[in-house]
């Protein structure tokens, strides 16, 4: 049996994270084993990477392919092995960011992008995809109140719109694994929402 593979995406200031820890609890007190992680990072190779695209000035094909370097490394190290012993791996973003921030936010075509997913991850999908789905004004209101911004916080509110359209572009081409989460909500509504979209699966 393999276990599931769900991701969570959106704007940056959309509040997504805590809801992940929440419904990792809520898994592993129904007796699943869930593997919690996030990308880039969720390895250490893959969190060295992490720290250079947050932090460090590059090009934005420096940046779009390191993103795959380490989506490799996580893939093949943590993932995928995870899966085969059938936990549920949360993963905070996956390749649906790289369509939302490189595609939608700096301008790579989507086909290019696809091209490196077709390599890297040689056909595996996420099962489920939570999409936080929160207008680019209130996500950065919601961000002026947080920590010091990386490289790609510190973008304007147009960089946001653009990557915002990016998610709707692809939660339309992905309807079936996709679930739009309304998260202008208080926090106990949109965790309403999120449990509601994973039980509506019926996996756990
Ligand atoms: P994020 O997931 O928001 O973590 P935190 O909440 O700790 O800041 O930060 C990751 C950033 O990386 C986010 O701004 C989106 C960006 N990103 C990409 O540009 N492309 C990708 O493929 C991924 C996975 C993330």
């Amino acid at each position: 049996m393999t276990g599931r593979f769900v991701t969570f995406e959106g704007i940056d200031g959309a509040g997504k994270s805590s809801h992940i820890e929440t419904l990792a609890e809520w898994m592993r007190h129904r007796g699943h084993e869930v593997v919690l992680t996030r990308e880039p990072g969720g390895t250490p190779l893959a969190e060295r990477l992490r720290e250079l695209v947050l932090n460090e000035p590059m090009d934005t094909l420096t940046e779009l392919l390191l993103v795959f370097a380490a989506r490799r490394d996580h893939l093949a190290r943590q993932i995928l092995p995870a899966l085969a012993r059938g936990a549920t791996v949360l993963c905070d973003r996956f390749t649906d960011a790289s369509f939302a921030y490189q595609g939608s936010g700096r301008g790579f075509a989507p086909e290019r992008i696809a091209a490196l997913e077709q390599w890297v991850q040689e056909g595996r999908q996420p099962d489920l995809t939570l999409w936080f789905d929160l207008p680019a004004a209130q996500a950065a209101a919601r961000r002026a109140a947080a920590r010091a911004p990386d490289r790609f916080e510190q973008q304007d509110e147009a960089f946001f719109e653009r990557v915002g359209a990016g998610y709707a572009a692809r939660a339309r081409e992905h309807a079936g694994r996709f679930v739009r989460i309304d998260a202008a909500g208080t926090p106990p509504a949109v965790r309403q929402q999120v449990l509601a979209a994973v039980q509506a699966h019926g996996w756990w």
